[in-house]
């Protein structure tokens, strides 16, 4: 997967990317992350890349030149309408979950455009975007951190990125359930232990009760995701137990 970003502060990226398993996978070659620096594409002398509102009121508008230019450069002069998507990080987008990661992880490439100042001109969203994504119902000060968490939940969900080969499938959401609780060592910390189904060594009773708290849990803290989880029948007997027996 290749990643082209689009930014004004490309220094924002590398320390993020050089950490860990995104680290690990750009090493393998399983990962690229191409940083633009949209101020290179500005041309006057100051390398002006935004400004004032028409229409007056406060605040800078990216202007529209440079990020054309940048983006065009990186993906050739076809990229409006070319295959790979342009991916504008903006909280009027469609809201970023684990499906729309999924969704994203089938491309080879992906541009993603950071957004700065208070907004971009309307044609860069108009005529470059192909996409709008949202990581959530707040206002940052640019696309550059939802850019890194696009990169990061698409790149975790790619073959050979998690050194498990569960891991991802496992992971809260992945299986439209929150996930199931975890412990190591010590067996007992500050007078809690261990539930006793983890030490048993019996893995089929492992598997159950690990199902049942991840069920417990979504139900209790997102019920919401249970209209949209696969559940068997065994899922279904288990809350029908939990909402006889328990307030949520
Ligand atoms: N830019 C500013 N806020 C944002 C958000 N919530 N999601 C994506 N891009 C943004």
């Amino acid at each position: 997967m290749q990643f082209e970003v689009f930014t004004l502060l490309p220094e924002v990226f590398p320390s993020y990317l050089e950490t860990s398993i995104l680290k690990r996978a750009r090493e393998r070659g399983l990962i690229r992350v191409n940083v633009h620096n949209i101020r290179d594409y500005a041309h006057d002398k100051h390398h002006t890349t935004d400004d004032q509102p028409y229409g007056g009121g406060g605040g800078m508008v990216m202007k529209p030149e440079p990020v054309f230019e940048a983006v065009e450069s990186a993906l050739g002069t076809s990229a409006p309408g070319s295959e790979i998507p342009v991916i504008l990080l903006t909280p009027q987008g469609r809201v970023f979950n684990q499906e729309v990661a999924k969704e994203l992880s089938q491309h080879p490439r992906l541009a993603l455009l950071c957004g700065r100042y208070e907004g971009v001109d309307e044609r860069i969203r108009q005529r470059l975007a192909t996409d709008e994504i949202s990581i959530g119902d707040y206002v940052l000060t640019g696309g550059e951190l939802p850019a890194l968490i696009l990169i990061d939940a698409v790149s975790r969900l790619l073959p050979n990125v998690l050194g498990d080969p569960t891991g991802a499938e496992d992971d809260s959401h992945a299986m439209g359930l929150l996930e199931y609780p975890h412990y190591t060592r010590p067996p007992v910390f500050r007078g809690d232990a261990v539930p006793e189904a983890l030490l048993s060594g019996d893995h089929k009773r492992i598997d159950r009760w690990r199902r049942e708290q991840a069920l417990e849990r979504t139900f209790r803290k997102r019920p919401d995701m249970l209209e949209r989880a696969d559940l068997s029948d065994a899922d279904r007997k288990f809350l029908k137990s939990l909402t006889s027996n328990l307030q949520p």
